[in-house]
């Protein structure tokens, strides 16, 4: 008793050596010890997330790393709470007919809890995202709409919501479609083609803004191409996690995505900062009253070029991709993770949301607040994390 007692009391006190050596492992027990991307909102409502779906995908990553079943469990119980016995998506938040991409990210984890335990329910649930997709708005040329109520918008982060679902399920259930290959890939360049900022632009970047609309008819699309104003950095984020994500699991030839991961991400790392190395939330506007370092985006970009070169997808033979993701890691830890007094870790500076909803100006994205422990950034830490400690 006395024993347990003072063993207790020093693991409290010596609150540091209960952290654990991994930022990967820290930062999923952390969010998991909150209960964070659990299937449920902060206020206890079901909620098919993306962020979720982002989590999760980190969590299963973590759970072939480290084999602690209590990372699988979180993920099945967290899907568990959004589909029912029989496969219907449950989460009060989801409506197919909204044809919002976002939820469609909680797919991949359906797709993986299938392979895991072969029950019906989980293709059922894939079922009802697919047949979302195949019925998704499309511009003229064949790029989803981010959602219904935004006519004729491509996002860029729509690419990481919904293509990465699109091929796990073509892989899984058409493989021999190539229409859907065709298809997902043609929806990668469209975004690229329609987005690019071109040479000569004030400010140059070669990165991509953050949406169009076709149409040209949004508050904030350009005259001559119809893109939003400004490129910010959660949505490029989105955009290279996607590229480095299809790749790894496109069954054919990868040359298209190859070239589009070639070409963004020297371009992403010439985008830093040169002192911290981390990125501007408007990356437009370097050192612009307002702009800021944002944590999610660069949480993505580290991510996103750490996997690249491990796999080969990008040729660092000058090391000067790893040297930029590795100086912008030790900025995020350094600055964006702090630790708390019961040993869970805080993650920082992450903003809470980019969208076109608005008038897409430099002064809408300064406006909105950065959350403390904003699951978006903190999933994308988690997987940073696991690229950096491979190395
Ligand atoms: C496994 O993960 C859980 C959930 O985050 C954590 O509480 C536990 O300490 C981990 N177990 C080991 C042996 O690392
Ligand atoms: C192949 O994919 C396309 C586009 O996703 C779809 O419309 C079509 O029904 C699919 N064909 C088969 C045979 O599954
Ligand atoms: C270029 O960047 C500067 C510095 O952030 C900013 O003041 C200016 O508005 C930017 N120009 C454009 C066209 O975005
Ligand atoms: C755009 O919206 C922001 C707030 O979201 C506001 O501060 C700004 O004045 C608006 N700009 C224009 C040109 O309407």
């Amino acid at each position: 008793m006395l024993l347990s007692v003072i063993s207790t009391l020093s693991a409290l006190l010596l609150g540091a050596q209960a952290r654990p050596q991994s930022y990967a492992v820290w930062a999923a027990d952390s969010a998991i010890a909150r209960g964070q991307g659990n299937g449920l909102t902060s206020g206890g409502a079901t909620t098919v997330s993306y962020e979720h779906g982002e989590f999760q995908w980190g969590l299963r990553l973590l759970y072939d790393i480290t084999g602690n079943q209590s990372y699988y469990d979180y993920i099945l119980a967290g899907a568990n709470r959004i589909v029912d016995s029989s496969g219907t998506i449950i989460g009060a938040d989801y409506s197919l007919s909204a044809y919002s991409q976002d939820p469609v990210r909680t797919g991949p984890t359906f797709a993986y809890l299938y392979e895991k335990t072969g029950a019906a329910k989980w293709k059922t649930a894939m079922d009802t995202f697919h047949t979302q997709l195949m019925g998704q708005p499309r511009t003229a040329e064949g790029q989803f709409w981010h959602k219904l109520r935004y006519f004729n918008q491509g996002w860029l982060d729509g690419i990481y919501m919904g293509e990465i679902f699109y091929a796990t399920y073509t892989n899984k259930f058409q493989p021999t479609n190539q229409t859907a290959y065709a298809d997902i890939e043609h929806q990668f360049e469209l975004m690229f083609s329609n987005t690019l900022q071109e040479e000569g632009a004030a400010n140059y970047t070669g990165l991509l803004y953050h949406g169009y609309d076709y149409s040209h008819t949004a508050v904030w699309a350009s005259a001559d191409r119809g893109h939003s104003p400004e490129i910010w950095d959660r949505a490029m984020g989105w955009y290279m996690m996607a590229l480095v994500d299809i790749i790894e699991l496109w069954p054919g030839d990868t040359s298209v995505f190859l070239g589009l991961l070639r070409t963004l991400a020297p371009r992403v790392i010439d985008a830093a900062d040169p002192e911290s190395g981390v990125w501007w939330l408007v990356m437009t506007q370097p050192g612009r009253k307002g702009n800021y370092f944002e944590s999610s985006g660069a949480v993505m970009f580290v991510y996103s070029i750490l996997k690249g070169v491990r796999l080969g997808f990008l040729d660092d033979s000058d090391g000067s991709l790893v040297k930029g993701a590795t100086k912008a890691y030790a900025y995020i830890v350094d600055n964006w993770v702090v630790e708390n007094s019961d040993g869970t870790m805080n993650w920082l500076n992450t903003v809470s949301v980019g969208s076109l909803d608005g008038n897409g100006t430099f002064e809408y994205y300064i406006s909105v607040n950065t959350d403390v422990n904003d699951l978006k950034g903190l999933a994308a830490f988690l997987l940073a994390s696991i690229e950096y400690e491979k190395l």
